[in-house]
């Protein structure tokens, strides 16, 4: 099956099986569906950051990218236009204005994000999370480069750019902070998952939470996904189709949940 199918079959099981708020009872989940899905325009579009997207969007100059990851389905080109990695790496404002409302929800001192891209999201969690500490990492010294430009034009001080290889970095990092969140948006392998997932439940928060970018593009990703949310260490599991989010809080009673976003 070519990849476009199996994101298509996935996507319309997930449409036929997912719930919407009423359909909720876990009361965790029905108050961060409340806060964070039925009332996000609490959270609107920040024009600032928007100005920087738009900026990259029409921005055709090319630069090198040194792809640590399991490449692109658009261009594996080593240089490439700012506009299309713009247009096909960076999430959207609606994901990004979730991940930056599910921080606040679960008061985040600490976030650690894999994938910085050119850090718009980055950004909308750090607007909304003036008191965590937002740690993101990026391999490819090009990107990293734009987005530290990004960070220092809006002048966030609690976010610290890491460059280099997750598998380098993200060890580092668990020891010295405790996150509260993982959020895993680079590298779409089935191996490189599992392998971030093993490095993270050994020193994430113990009421922690892991997010999963991409868990339906790519047969691996989804195997990858699947054999998260079966693992004994996993409590709850969400899955919102585009991302995945899992607790290891063993005070959740064990359940796996499909909802539109
Ligand atoms: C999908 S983009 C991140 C998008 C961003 N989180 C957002 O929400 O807009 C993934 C990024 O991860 C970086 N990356 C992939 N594999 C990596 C690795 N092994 N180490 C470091 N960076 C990596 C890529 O260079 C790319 O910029």
């Amino acid at each position: 099956m070519s990849s476009h199918l199996h994101i298509l079959k996935n996507y319309l099981n997930h449409w036929f099986k997912a719930k919407g708020r009423h359909s909720i009872h876990s009361p965790f989940l029905f108050s961060l569906y409340e806060n964070c899905i039925s009332n996000i325009a609490k959270y609107p579009f920040e024009n600032s950051i928007e100005q920087i997207r738009t900026n990259l969007l029409s921005n055709n100059n090319l630069i090198a990218v040194n792809d640590l990851g399991a490449g692109s389905k658009i261009d594996n080109s080593q240089k490439r236009k700012i506009s299309q990695i713009a247009k096909y790496s960076l999430k959207s404002q609606k994901e990004a204005i979730f991940l930056a409302c599910f921080s606040k929800h679960i008061s985040a001192q600490n976030i650690i994000e894999l994938g910085t891209s050119f850090g718009t999201t980055t950004l909308y969690i750090a607007k909304h999370n003036q008191k965590a500490q937002i740690h993101t990492i990026e391999g490819s010294p090009e990107i990293a480069k734009i987005a530290s430009s990004n960070f220092q034009q809006l002048n966030f001080e609690n976010i610290k750019l890491h460059i280099g290889n997750f598998d380098d970095i993200l060890p580092k990092l668990l020891n010295e902070i405790t996150a509260d969140i993982i959020y895993i948006d680079g590298n779409h392998t089935k191996e490189a998952t599992l392998r971030y997932f093993d490095m993270a439940l050994e020193k994430i928060n113990p009421k922690g939470f892991m997010v999963f970018d991409d868990i339906y593009w790519s047969k691996g990703m989804t195997k990858a996904w699947k054999s998260i949310i079966k693992h004994p260490r996993v409590s709850i599991s969400i899955d919102f189709f585009h991302l995945g989010i899992i607790s290891i809080d063993q005070d959740f009673t064990k359940q796996d949940f499909r909802l539109r976003m």
